[in-house]
């Protein structure tokens, strides 16, 4: 076994083992909003809950190479509002391949040929066909990191699930590290 000392070590390394043991990470599949009206959709596994009451999750937005705010980023900070849809197995691969970088005025969720279903109380439509999704609304976002990220603090207030969701989380996709996922599969349940 290896150990290091992360101020002694190549960055690369360091977010290397960052994607790699910190899994499987669950994933939240953004809708968002543009000021332009432009429905924006991407992938972000820098994400969890935090508290249930109020019901607080928290999703990391990092920048894109050339420092410019990504789309979800922008849009979350000019509308205050987004959906996370959760991931199911028949979604892996358009979920994917929403996290090409796509031009602002395109539409991944067009692109993509998604169908859409609206929010109860944010502009943000939600993917037609996922097990849940969570209307949020943004709380605090916090700058942190030496790039740096924006790490935006979101209120659940509303979700849309199926009732067998709460039984089983079978067959919904988490991240692994490099372009590997996990797909539920194996419960293992230690009720009494
Ligand atoms: C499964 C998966 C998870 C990702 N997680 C993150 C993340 O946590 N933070 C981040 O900044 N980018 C993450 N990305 C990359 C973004 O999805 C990607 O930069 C995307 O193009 C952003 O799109 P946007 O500009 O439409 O917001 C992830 C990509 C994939 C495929």
């Amino acid at each position: 076994m290896r150990s290091i000392k992360v101020s002694e070590a190549e960055q690369k390394l360091v977010s290397k083992l960052i994607f790699n043991t910190v899994v499987p990470r669950p994933i939240a599949w953004i809708t968002t909003v543009s000021a332009g009206g432009v429905v924006n959709l991407a992938p972000f596994s820098f994400y969890n809950a935090i508290t249930t009451k109020p019901p607080l999750i928290l999703v990391s937005i990092g920048k894109r190479k050339d420092g410019s705010l990504k789309d979800t980023g922008r849009n979350v900070r000019e509308t205050g509002e987004f959906v996370v849809n959760v991931v199911s197995r028949e979604f892996l691969e358009v979920m994917h391949e929403s996290g090409r970088d796509f031009p602002p005025d395109v539409s991944e969720v067009e692109a993509l040929g998604l169908e859409v279903e609206d929010s109860l109380l944010v502009k943000p439509p939600r993917i037609k066909g996922v097990p849940a999704a969570l209307e949020c609304k943004v709380r605090e976002i916090l700058e942190l990191g030496s790039t740096p990220m924006d790490v935006v603090v979101g209120e659940v207030v509303a979700v849309h699930y199926l009732e067998e969701l709460l039984e089983t989380q079978k067959g919904i996709v988490g991240r692994l590290g490099g372009k590997r996922y996990i797909i539920v599969e194996d419960e293992v349940d230690l009720a009494d």
